[in-house]
């Protein structure tokens, strides 16, 4: 972090925020997980989260500062010193994840004379010696990335979101990101060899088979590990937000109803929201005093948008095929790691295969 960017939590203690981080700090250890009610803390996350008592969040989501990336904006630290800074930091997400909790961190290595840098690299493997298990890694494909010209390499259109939890079950509600089967079933399932009426085993001897007839009917299927979402610009008030859409999927996939999220770099808020849109509850940390303030508006606007009344947008209920697992919220049991069933599902494309355990 610069010189002139690191600021402490102490440094914003004076400020006219609501809550600061001393109050948080002061309290902190005496509140219970369930008083974290959609709150956005000001202040510098190690020494924020010193004051969360442990195990008190069911998922993080997050997206630090790509290093130096953004350092004339929110500063930054220097990509040789990226995994230093944020290990104490991993330390306490670890501290206050439960046992069946997921950590996904959106984060892009950055070009740094010429090279991609290599501090994504081997932040994974220090947290793994922290003792996360890197169970998955998405791919965010920004589907509206600007066209541009490079001499060595062409346009960024893709971010990691790397998954870690700490135990090999955690809870996943795999069933809540299904996306529809699409038109290629129609003509794929319409006449199946016998091949596909029974289980076929992977040639390679993985222990996956694929048995197609299991998909006649169906509506939905199981997403693959990429995901296909635009960029948003809520606001020019901060330089590096991801969509909604982004959170949404994982709070979906990862906690229930009522469990807790926490961002511990909330920048304009946007977990905040989508968590919020889900009826999760929030807690954001953001060092910089003005985007707290714009975390907290959107968060404000959000929960007064859930207030209204419930019911499908003017021209939803026609387009929305009816999702099985719309209804009520469900409390899944924690499952183990590796999904059950794979769908290849690239926009336009047709699955290759649908694979079972
Ligand atoms: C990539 S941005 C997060 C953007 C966010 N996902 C959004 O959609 O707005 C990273 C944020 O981390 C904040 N930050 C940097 N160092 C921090 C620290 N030590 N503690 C808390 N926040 C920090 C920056 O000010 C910046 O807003």
């Amino acid at each position: 972090m610069d010189e002139k960017d690191s600021r402490s939590a102490k440094n914003f203690m004076d400020d006219d925020i609501s809550r600061s981080a001393k109050n948080f700090i002061d309290d902190g250890i005496s509140r219970s997980a369930e008083n974290f009610m959609n709150e956005i803390i000001c202040g510098d996350a190690r020494e924020v989260l010193a004051g969360v008592p442990p195990e008190a969040f069911d998922l993080i989501v997050t997206s630090p500062p790509y290093a130096d990336s953004r350092k004339r904006t929110y500063g930054g630290v220097h990509p040789d010193r990226f995994v230093e800074w944020f290990l104490p930091i991993a330390e306490e997400l670890f501290r206050v994840l439960k046992p069946s909790g997921s950590f996904v961190l959106n984060i892009k290595e950055r070009v740094v004379g010429g090279e991609r840098h290599t501090y994504v690299i081997e932040l994974i493997l220090a947290l793994r010696e922290q003792g996360w298990r890197w169970t998955e890694e998405y791919c965010w494909h920004k589907k509206n990335s600007y066209p541009g010209r490079w001499p060595n390499r062409f346009r960024d259109s893709w971010e990691r979101c790397l998954h870690f939890t700490k135990e090999k079950h955690f809870k996943m509600n795999q069933e809540a990101v299904m996306v529809p089967m699409g038109d290629w079933a129609r003509s794929r399932l319409r006449n199946l060899s016998e091949t596909d009426k029974r289980r076929d085993e992977s040639g390679v001897r993985s222990g996956f088979g694929k048995k197609i007839v299991n998909w006649v009917g169906r509506e939905f299927a199981f997403p693959a590990n990429v995901l296909h979402m635009a960029t948003e610009c809520y606001t020019r008030n901060h330089s590096a937000t991801f969509p909604v859409a982004l959170p949404e999927w994982f709070i979906k996939l990862f906690s229930d109803e009522g469990d807790a999220v926490l961002d511990p770099f909330a920048g304009s808020g946007t977990s905040a929201v989508a968590a919020q849109n889900l009826g999760r509850r929030f807690l954001g940390i953001e060092l910089r005093p003005e985007y707290c303030e714009v975390a907290r508006k959107r968060s404000e606007e959000a929960a007064a948008e859930k207030k209204l009344p419930p019911g499908p947008a003017p021209g939803e209920a026609e387009r929305q095929p009816s999702h099985p697992m719309s209804p009520a919220p469900r409390r899944t049991p924690v499952v183990s790691g590796p999904a059950p069933t794979r769908v290849s599902d690239a926009p336009g494309q047709i699955p290759l295969a649908l694979f079972e355990e």
